[in-house]
């Protein structure tokens, strides 16, 4: 489990930029293939961050289906999926206070819920489908959130996940050792410094109207802002984003 410290401290962070960038409800990198073959209207503001659900997704069908998102951040890719896919439900659950009830506040369908990935707090085999976006890397020990996403599933369900990794580090032993079959895992970091580059000018005009110079700069860093730290990362190969479809047998 998570220390007390460690997901606190990730919380206020994401309680803060609540307050700070309000006006983001996807909080990922995004991704990008052309031509984007894609269900998320054209011209939707956070469209390559909505691609990068429906990426995560693909192939697994979620319509009817019990779905839990770990990490939903503000609540807006699921809010697109819960509309676009029609599950039965859809519960997200993240640890920001902040992002929980912006998400309660802006999204109709899904259910939202304070919660930690690394001690779900739901019974054994409650859903068919566990969600997880550019999150895991936050986590204290994503080992205990890969034996929970497994605990939680249906014999048959599907966990899709996604994100960003130094280059070094590869996680498929880790959930091989949960328990999860892995059915696809994918290379996708030129298509998320693709639209990186493409959703730029909208994330560097939002946080310039920031003010603070110091906080203009932690944002840009951490929001993948072109010629920042986390896209140099990508760029340099020292980061790497993969997605996952994996399967509890
Ligand atoms: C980069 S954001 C991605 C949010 C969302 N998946 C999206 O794409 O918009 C990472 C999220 O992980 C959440 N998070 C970090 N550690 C967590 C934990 N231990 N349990 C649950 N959520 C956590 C943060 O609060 C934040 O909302």
């Amino acid at each position: 489990m998570a220390s007390e410290s460690a997901s606190s401290g990730v919380a206020a962070y994401y309680d803060k930029a609540a307050a700070k960038v309000p006006q983001f409800t996807v909080l990922n990198y995004g991704f990008s293939s052309e031509p984007e073959d894609s269900c998320v209207p054209a011209g939707h503001a956070e469209f390559y961050c909505l691609r990068l659900y429906e990426h995560t997704v693909r192939d697994v069908n979620l319509a009817g289906k019990d779905v839990l998102e770990v990490s939903c951040g503000r609540g807006g890719g699921a809010s697109f999926l819960f509309r676009t896919f029609a599950p039965r439900s859809y519960v997200g659950i993240d640890v920001s206070r902040e992002n929980i009830r912006m998400a309660r506040q802006r999204c109709d369908g899904p259910q939202f819920q304070i919660g930690d990935a690394e001690a779900l707090e739901f019974e054994p085999q409650r859903f068919d489908v566990v969600i997880n976006i550019e999150a895991s890397h936050l986590y204290e020990d994503r080992r205990a959130f890969f034996a929970e996403a497994f605990r939680v599933l249906k014999p048959g369900g599907h966990f899709c996940y996604t994100d960003g990794y130094w280059a070094d580090d590869d996680c498929s032993e880790e959930l091989r050792a949960a328990g999860f079959l892995l059915e696809e895992r994918l290379e996708i970091t030129s298509n998320v410094i693709r639209s990186l580059e493409l959703d730029n000018e909208r994330k560097e005009n939002l946080f310039d109207t920031l003010g603070d110079a110091e906080l203009v700069r932690e944002y840009k860093d951490w929001g993948g802002i072109v010629g920042f730290r986390a896209w140099r990362r990508f760029v340099e190969g020292k980061t790497r984003y993969f997605s996952h479809r994996l399967k509890r047998p």
